[in-house]
């Protein structure tokens, strides 16, 4: 049963209730996954890497509901519509289907982070639901295994299973062995002590979904196959760089890797376009702030926010230049730890 380290006071909190929430932060990639070779398994074209937030977390709650005809979905307490409440339902069929079970269940989710802008909310979000909803249904799961299931919510989410810096492995092939092939792992990090600088640029949903802008750009986009094999070649640098604790590199790597993948959008057909005018002028500051001897570099995904990566000790002047500059809300994040149960972290 136990996914997680339970709490001595609750021994059977899931068990007995059928009932279990769970808290994920956010993760950022320095190397993006931008593409699907497979979107029912969600399985994607390339190896990804990210490092996990410690702000904006979601909590998620999954109750069995054994009497209930349909499942019921809340997000921060009002009813759960759209393509959202969708992917949630189709997202419990998977977790049913694994645990061989038919009950419905009520899930109650809770962002501190605004959905759907880009703000990696649905990697918190299914990370947190995935961890929930394997304990509610009574699933012995490790963190792989968690870590797989949470892909089939929304690919990122595989990677807030774990805490620091996490690797997703694409895996090759299709079918169920590359299934088993596609979960995320922690990567090793040298002496680092990064934060990441939100700038909170425009937090409304954005007006075309992950998963369509990355469907039409694999499709259409000439630039597409040239930015995934150089996304190969990044991510092996990259690796190096945190190994060796240089910041710099690893910086300059996920600025490249960034910037290339909204190149691919650009060029896609019609052309999907996150940036913002707001979102240049960050990416300006930020190249201001080097030239200023500060090591800071931007990644931007499906949205307009930027992410500013920098020492730690450098943040607030970070924040501050990027404040001033774009008249915008920012927050600093750090190293952000991995899913857990809310009675305790997730052991094997
Ligand atoms: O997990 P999804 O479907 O929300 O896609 C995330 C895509 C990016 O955030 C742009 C990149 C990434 O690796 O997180």
């Amino acid at each position: 049963m136990a996914t997680a380290d339970l709490d001595a006071a609750q021994p059977c909190f899931h068990s007995v209730e059928g009932a279990a929430t769970a808290v994920a932060h956010p993760n950022i990639a320095l190397i993006k996954y931008w593409g699907k070779r497979d979107e029912r398994l969600v399985l994607p074209r390339t190896d990804s890497l990210s490092m996990t937030l410690d702000v904006f977390p979601t909590t998620t709650t999954v109750r069995l509901a054994p009497a209930a005809e349909a499942d019921e979905v809340f997000f921060n307490g009002a009813p759960g519509v759209g393509e959202a409440r969708k992917r949630i339902l189709s997202f419990l069929d998977v977790v049913r289907e694994t645990a061989g079970q038919r009950e419905r269940a009520v899930v109650d989710t809770r962002n501190t982070v605004p959905t759907g802008a880009g703000l990696a909310s649905s990697a918190s979000g299914f990370a947190a639901l995935a961890v929930a909803a394997a304990a509610a249904f009574g699933l012995d799961l490790d963190v792989t295994e968690l870590s797989r299931l949470a892909r089939r919510g929304s690919g990122s989410a595989s990677r807030s299973i774990f805490g620091g810096f996490a690797i997703w492995h694409a895996g090759r092939g299709l079918g169920p062995a590359a299934d088993l092939a596609s979960f995320a792992e922690p990567v090793s990090v040298g002496d680092l002590d990064p934060a990441l600088v939100v700038a909170l640029l425009n937090t409304g949903p954005k007006a075309v979904s992950s998963r369509r802008a990355m469907q039409r750009t694999v499709d259409t986009s000439p630039l597409y196959r040239p930015w995934a094999d150089s996304s190969t070649a990044d991510l092996a640098a990259m690796r190096e760089a945190l190994v060796k604790g240089d910041l710099d590199s690893v910086g300059e790597i996920a600025e490249r890797n960034a910037l290339g993948m909204h190149a691919t959008m650009l060029a896609a057909r019609p052309a999907v376009r996150y940036l913002s005018p707001a979102t240049l002028t960050v990416l300006d500051t930020v190249t201001q702030l080097r030239r200023d001897g500060v090591s800071a570099y931007s990644t931007m995904d499906a949205g307009p926010n930027v992410k500013v990566l920098c020492h730690r000790r450098d943040a607030s002047q970070v924040a501050d230049a990027v404040r001033s500059a774009a008249s915008c809300q920012v927050v600093i994040s750090g190293c952000g730890p991995g899913a857990s149960l809310q009675s305790g972290a997730l052991q094997r």
